[in-house]
């Protein structure tokens, strides 16, 4: 197991670079990130390589038995890149070039950065391709930003929808440029949406896809000679968890495994839900176990900064990955650094780098991964429950909301939390996936929804699946046209239901929702209501409003083997979507191993015949759990009684098998 820290020698005196590796080795680290923002001083002019600093660098923790994954140092261009090709800085909405002077800031179509970008990434392949203990790469740095608007970009855009539409009357169609009269008649008058409020929808969405495969060419280029030249080596991305600028399945395709940077510690302390969904999703883009590249080591801020995670926080925080599938854990960073924006991003030390608290509490942390390595081999989060994951849905809201509130996240989050809350686990597959492996499938807020992948839900619920879906799906069709049919379109069968009108429901008002026999989950719509008519499904909740009795709110509908859920109002109380979580549990014969405590987490990876089972308290009180006696406990070697007590932040890895 990799357990490390991302290192930033060129911050610091050649001198203490030996105390750094030694620290590290004692603490149990393994591994460091190098070099990922250090282009300038790779390549201190255009063509001029300087390799000697990092090779000694390398050398100095190679004897320190650390391995290091170095960064394609592209996320940040030199001086002289912007002095000689101001074409690599993008350029803004409004027709200004980015300064010089930050990071994140190159136009990801300039031939120039395209080249510059290979060259470097050649260089450095080269030059370390046998480096003993080089293990791997990342690519860049948290790919997303900027959006660049400049001709070249307008121009890639206009040949991206060429060769996807073919013909200017095709583009019309799938864009209905009939509205407004918005037709082109030339591929060269197509534009930027600049303004995601007024511009067509289908452009819209399109142009964020284009935004997307953009960084993925980029990263593409460079993983193509990265894998010509360094076979070896593995090639990895930082991702950035729920952030959705891009198509996140399509960055990971290229890689071979995915790892991402989870800063969870603000505000007081809660179960971090953001954090678990953020790593279902990450290790659902290769269906794999993925690392973690950053993870926090003290208080973040760029001007001011955030509360120190508290004693057990960061232990706490690194298993909560590990018990969603993280294979590698990296805190995010060694040293804090004394100078430039980050300053008070605070690293497991200090600015004076003395090995204190925080350093001492990873150390432990690594430790006790080393000893479970050998046992968390070959396993992964096993559940009976998946969730679709859409990045198309989130673009095309995020264009139209519908009703103001709809934020996809949001609505994931009414379920997950639910799930979580009932001690299940939620693999995120993206809209297609073969859904045969799971018992229930939710698909909050599938607004998205093209013809075949409505069609393979249906079929999923018709050979005995159980499917939860929700307002506002499948309104859009993949152009972000309409589909002209009556909601919920082509899930009408597998629903039983028909949606012939519906409503936003502005703040200040509300809607009583009562629950049916049966049904448990009393509670309030807010933002939205759908009128359902069910046409064949059972009714769980119906409105209490006089203009909406005639509806219902909440169904479940029998269908070949299985059955639909459909949920057509957002309902305030987190009680509803307990009640819903266990209705559909119960449907879908779904039994989690225990139902955890209010602020205890809990997940169960298996594989290789071993079943371990992990409890996460983010509570800052100890806590009791009801768990299977008789077992063994690995971080105490103790055998189960029927309670287990989880200190304040506590952690503890149950061996069911
Ligand atoms: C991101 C980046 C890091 C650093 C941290 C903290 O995750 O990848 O380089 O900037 O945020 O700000
Ligand atoms: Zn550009």
């Amino acid at each position: 197991m990799y357990v490390g820290v991302d290192y930033y020698p060129e911050h610091w005196e050649r001198k203490r670079w030996a105390t750094d590796a030694k620290l590290m080795k004692q603490a149990g680290f393994n591994v460091v990130r190098l070099a990922e923002f250090a282009w300038v001083f790779l390549e201190p002019e255009e063509g001029r390589f300087e390799f000697e600093w990092l090779d000694e660098a390398l050398a100095v923790l190679r004897k320190n038995g650390i391995s290091a994954i170095l960064g394609t140092p592209t996320a940040v261009m030199p001086a002289w890149c912007a002095r000689k090709y101001p074409e690599t800085l993008a350029l803004q909405k409004d027709g200004t070039r980015t300064v010089w002077g930050v990071r994140k800031n190159n136009c990801f179509s300039s031939g120039a950065y395209r080249l510059l970008s290979e060259r470097i990434t050649r260089a450095m392949a080269e030059h370390f391709a046998d480096t003993p203990n080089v293990i791997g790469w990342q690519t860049d740095n948290e790919f997303g930003h900027p959006v660049c608007y400049c001709p070249s970009c307008r121009e890639e855009f206009q040949g991206w929808l060429k060769q996807k539409y073919g013909t200017l009357a095709e583009l019309a169609r799938a864009w209905g440029t009939h509205f407004w009269g918005h037709r082109v008649g030339r591929w060269d008058e197509v534009t930027i949406p600049v303004d995601g409020g007024s511009h067509n929808p289908g452009a819209g969405l399109d142009w964020q896809r284009f935004f997307s495969s953009l960084n993925v060419r980029f990263q593409r280029d460079q993983v193509r000679i990265l894998r010509d030249l360094c076979p070896k080596h593995f090639v990895t991305h930082n991702f950035m968890g729920l952030f959705s600028d891009l198509n996140y399945y399509d960055l990971a395709e290229d890689l071979d495994f995915v790892t991402w940077d989870n800063y969870p510690v603000w505000g007081k302390p809660e179960v971090r839900y953001r954090s678990s969904s953020a790593a279902d999703v990450t290790r659902g883009l290769k269906r794999k176990n993925f690392w973690i590249m950053e993870q926090t080591a003290g208080p973040g801020g760029w001007g001011s900064f955030g509360r120190n995670p508290w004693p057990g926080e960061i232990r706490g925080v690194a298993y909560q990955q590990v018990a969603h599938g993280a294979d590698g854990m990296i805190w995010f960073r060694w040293r804090t650094c004394t100078a430039g924006r980050e300053q008070y991003w605070h690293g497991l030390l200090q600015h004076d780098g003395r090995p204190l608290r925080r350093y001492r509490e990873a150390a432990e942390t690594a430790r006790e991964l080393h000893k479970l390595a050998p046992l968390l081999e070959g396993t992964t989060v096993k559940t009976d429950v998946a969730m679709i994951y859409d990045y198309d849905s989130i673009w095309a809201l995020r264009l139209q909301p519908g009703f103001g509130q709809n934020d996809y996240h949001n609505a994931l989050h009414r379920y997950y939390d639910a799930l979580q809350r009932a001690g299940v686990s939620v693999d995120m597959v993206k809209p297609g996936a073969d859904l045969s492996a799971y018992k229930a499938v939710f698909a909050p807020d599938l607004h998205v929804l093209p013809d075949p992948v409505a069609r393979a839900l249906s079929d999923y619920v018709a050979k005995g699946g159980v499917l939860v879906t929700d307002c506002r799906t499948g309104v859009k069709d993949e152009t972000n046209l309409c589909h002209a049919r009556t909601l919920p379109g082509l899930l009408s069968d597998a629903l039983g239901i028909a949606i012939e009108e519906y409503e936003s429901i502005p703040d200040g008002l509300e809607f009583g929702v009562k629950a049916k026999t049966g049904f448990a989950g009393d509670g309030t719509a807010v933002h939205y209501a759908d009128w359902v008519t069910p046409k064949g499904a059972e009714v769980l909740a119906g409105y209490e409003h006089w203009h909406l009795k005639r509806f219902a709110a909440f169904t479940r509908n029998n269908f070949g083997k299985g059955a639909g859920f459909y949920v057509g109002a957002v309902v305030k109380e987190p009680a509803f979507y307990d009640a819903l979580v266990a209705a559909v549990l119960k449907t879908a014969r779904v039994r989690p191993v225990l139902r955890p405590p209010e602020g205890v987490e809990t997940t169960v990876r298996a594989g290789r015949g071993r079943r371990l089972l992990f409890l996460i308290n983010h509570n800052e009180t100890p806590t009791a759990v009801s768990v299977p006696a008789g077992k063994r406990e690995l971080l105490t070697g103790k055998t189960t009684g029927k309670e287990l007590a989880l200190d304040r932040f506590g952690v503890a890895v149950i061996r069911l098998r």
